[in-house]
């Protein structure tokens, strides 16, 4: 079945293209973190090369994204036009969406001829940016071709797209439209693009393969020079048979690379590759919520209203507002973005029932700056997630400590009754008030945490917001400039070192033909970095690694991470207490045996948000 191997959940990776370079943070909220390589003339390809510019979790890059929370997914394509029945010659009905020519056998011809009378002549741009706007959302990503390889804008590679094979106005283009509305409005326009095709009879045959990436290249070109897209969304990375699809995550790094050439600063999800930690910029959980932050990169949940991507006209199985508006906050509260999909009919208009919906997500948005729970907010850190509600704080990419806590709550307490809050790290709450309520909210120490007791009815029947003003410890910001290392050109840490240095930071994607110096050839290279950390916080942290093939970190003489056995890319964890400004020593080896790499070195703890441990933290002795 068709589901069970495309819903494959995967959370995943930092990364980067060439040519960009790092971004630097406001000053007074630490150090910049140039790339390594940052300054210096590097390759763009070859021994020498790091893919990795930027950390996604903290970079000027992806920090909009990152603010923003709230997208409007739309799948919209030649599928829309059957509104997800197929009627076959024998009478009898197959449903489906997007994947109807697939799941119903339609035959080439038949799709084509039906995809011949689609005419969205009812898409208005202005009404579908409208949407998104009155629901709150910040960016729109539109399928600018799905698996059935349709593009949905005038594309100079083939005839299959709208334009050429349609009975729609020659004159119009659907991307053009949205994007001049989107603009208009201050939303970003992403466009979603399937790797897989079931319409090019040159994909699946791996003689003609190199022919198909040749015009997904130039349609990926198109794209990015003629409509300027803020990212893309890459889907269909998966292995498969019907037809085959062979995607590797080869295909996947230099994809990657060539439309970060295109344009440096765009965002590339971890479908362009093989949907892992290290593909991409950031992860896809796909209708699901993932039950906390996740770990090694930033993350986007799709969902859709109802139970089906494209236009269904059968499905009414509509989410409530309720649940969207719960979902949102369980998303933002776990440093993660919402994209919540619409799929227009065949005339191109967003049912009614998902406009109403969006906008009564928009409504409780707006409603006494409940959008703060949300907009630029993240994992709280400070607080275990309650039963009866969602913790966020402000200021998700902020170094300092947050000032504020939002608490919605979901389940407010019979009258009198409070709501417990765990503490995972010692904070003070100096001030508690009910978002749009003048009603008095007693705060008390209690057990392991506080309790917090409001004196009225709640505002929202779906999430009343109680802002929480704290008192977190000071950051201690550093000083340092990066760790010694030495680089060896032998797996095995044997011999002189090839190359001895400083690096600002440990985040390397290697990938497939990179490696740390021009002269250390690409394949076979092991690096030890060494020197001290300085932590900002006294608090547990949890380091983190993303690494390819092996990777070892002691801190304080302690092997906190361990996974000296050879593996493809992948995140590792281990916690150890520090004390902030407190010099503890650390030592991290990797290894390269062949194939790809990847090392990179995060942190978390209850006050530090996750990131790339940062140059300023880090000392070379
Ligand atoms: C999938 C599906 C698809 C949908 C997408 C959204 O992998 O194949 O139809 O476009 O996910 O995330």
């Amino acid at each position: 079945m068709h589901r069970a191997s495309r819903n494959r959940l995967r959370t995943v990776g930092v990364l980067l293209g060439a040519g960009l370079l790092a971004a630097s943070l406001p000053s007074g909220s630490g150090a910049a973190e140039p790339s390594p390589s940052a300054g210096a003339k590097r390759p763009l390809s070859g021994p020498g090369t790091n893919y990795a510019v930027d950390d996604a979790f903290t970079s000027d890059r992806t920090e909009a994204w990152r603010q923003d929370r709230f997208g409007m997914f739309i799948h919209f394509g030649a599928y829309s036009n059957l509104e997800g029945e197929y009627t076959r010659p024998d009478g009898t009905v197959c449903q489906d969406a997007e994947w109807i020519m697939r799941q119903c056998d339609i035959p080439k011809k038949e799709y084509e001829k039906q995809a011949a009378t689609f005419d969205p002549a009812g898409f208005d741009a202005r009404k579908v940016v409208k949407a998104a706007k009155d629901a709150g959302q910040r960016y729109i990503v539109i399928t600018s071709k799905h698996h059935d390889g349709y593009a949905m804008w005038p594309t100079r590679a083939n005839n299959w797209n709208l334009r050429d094979h349609s009975s729609f106005d020659k004159r119009r283009d659907i991307l053009r439209e949205l994007k001049t509305e989107a603009d208009r409005a201050g939303i970003k326009l992403g466009f979603y693009y399937s790797i897989w095709d079931w319409h090019d009879p040159d994909f699946a045959d791996p003689a003609t393969f190199p022919q198909y990436k040749k015009r997904m290249y130039a349609q990926l070109k198109e794209l990015v020079d003629d409509y300027d897209p803020a990212l893309l969304w890459f889907d269909g990375e998966w292995d498969a048979d019907n037809p085959v699809n062979r995607w590797s995550p080869k295909d996947g790094a230099e994809l990657e690379t060539y439309v970060k050439g295109l344009k440096p600063s765009l965002l590339v999800n971890n479908r362009v590759g093989k949907r892992r930690v290290s593909d991409g910029d950031f992860g896809t959980p796909e209708q699901e919520i993932p039950d906390g932050p996740v770990d090694g990169q930033p993350w986007e949940s799709c969902m859709t209203l109802n139970g089906h991507w494209g236009y269904a006209r059968y499905d009414h199985e509509w989410k409530s507002p309720a649940e969207l508006i719960r979902n949102l906050l369980s998303t933002a509260g776990r440093s993660g973005n919402y994209l919540l999909n619409v799929g227009p009919d065949s005339k191109g208009r967003i049912p009614h029932e998902s406009v109403s919906r969006l906008r009564a997500v928009g409504d409780w948005l707006r409603s006494n700056g409940q959008g703060r729970a949300v907009y630029g907010a993240g994992y709280s850190g400070l607080v275990e997630k309650p039963e009866w509600g969602e913790i966020s704080r402000e200021g998700s990419v902020s170094r300092e400590g947050p000032k504020k806590l939002h608490a919605a709550v979901t389940d407010w307490p019979e009258d009198g009754k409070p709501l417990h809050l765990k503490a995972r790290t010692p904070f003070e709450i100096r001030g508690a008030r009910v978002l749009g309520s003048d009603q008095k909210v007693k705060v008390t120490p209690s057990g392991d945490g506080f309790d917090i007791t409001p004196s009225g009815a709640p505002v929202n029947d779906t999430a009343t917001v109680i802002e929480l003003s704290v008192t977190s410890p000071a950051p201690r910001h550093g000083s340092g400039g990066g760790l010694k290392a030495r680089i060896w050109d032998n797996d095995a840490f044997a011999g002189r070192p090839a190359v001895t240095r400083t690096d600002p930071s440990v985040n390397y994607a290697w990938r497939f033909d990179g490696s740390p110096a021009p002269s250390v050839p690409a394949g076979r290279f092991s690096t030890r970095w060494t020197g001290s950390l300085q932590p900002r916080y006294t608090d547990t942290y949890s380091f983190t690694t993303v690494s390819d093939d092996t990777a070892k970190v002691w801190i304080d003489g302690k092997l906190v991470i361990d996974s000296g056995e050879p593996h493809d890319p992948r995140v590792d964890k281990g916690t150890i207490a520090l004390k902030a400004g407190q010099k503890y020593a650390i030592k991290v080896e990797h290894r390269q045996q062949g194939g790809e790499a990847h090392m990179k070195l995060l942190w978390s703890s209850p006050n530090q948000q996750q990131e790339i441990v940062p140059r300023s933290q880090l000392y070379k002795d």
